[in-house]
């Protein structure tokens, strides 16, 4: 696929940003997708944003992926900015562009812990990526991730893309 545009480490790009409190941390969290639920397959029924870790400080990373620890810097993925009452009573606000740096690249995704993953990949058999390199389970733009041997791997859900045919990868 010829949209391709991976992101550099130490540029700075204009990133989807949504205001709101992750762990005692309250800030303008850069988002990669849409905000989405997953109550099938994944049992998460909340509405919530992936997070672009790409564009966080690495200490805040750090302190939120702590709650995780087993998982190491991977944990990050088990955390979401999600619209739960108790945590955002007035809903989550649309994202706003902000220019940020790009400090890091995603850390691998630790598909060994996540248990669903493979029902996920079976419903996803046979699928193709969107036009514009758009993860066809909820929408993520993967078009600013580096391929490793050909293949992209979704930070939100961890599905693998070939990046010249589009197809997945199981
Ligand atoms: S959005 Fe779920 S794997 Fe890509």
């Amino acid at each position: 696929m010829s949209d391709r545009n991976p992101y550099i480490v130490g540029k700075f790009y204009d990133v989807p940003t949504v205001h709101g409190l992750i762990y005692g941390v309250r800030m303008d969290w850069p988002v990669i997708g849409p905000m989405h639920e997953d109550a099938e397959i994944i049992n998460f029924p909340w509405q919530h944003y992936h997070i672009d870790w790409r564009f966080v400080p690495l200490r805040i990373c750090r302190s939120v992926a702590v709650k995780w620890h087993s998982y190491g810097l991977a944990g990050v993925y088990a955390i979401v900015l999600h619209a739960r009452p108790e945590v955002h009573p007035n809903g989550l606000p649309a994202p706003v562009m902000k220019r940020m740096k790009c400090k890091m690249e995603f850390p691998v995704f630790p598909e060994h812990v996540v248990r669903w993953l493979h029902e996920l990949r079976e419903k996803f058999a046979g699928c193709k990526l969107k036009p514009g390199m758009v993860c066809p389970h909820r929408g993520v733009p993967l078009a600013s991730l580096p391929s490793v041997d050909g293949i992209v791997t979704c930070p939100a859900h961890g599905l693998k893309w070939n990046v010249k045919t589009g197809e997945m990868v199981l």
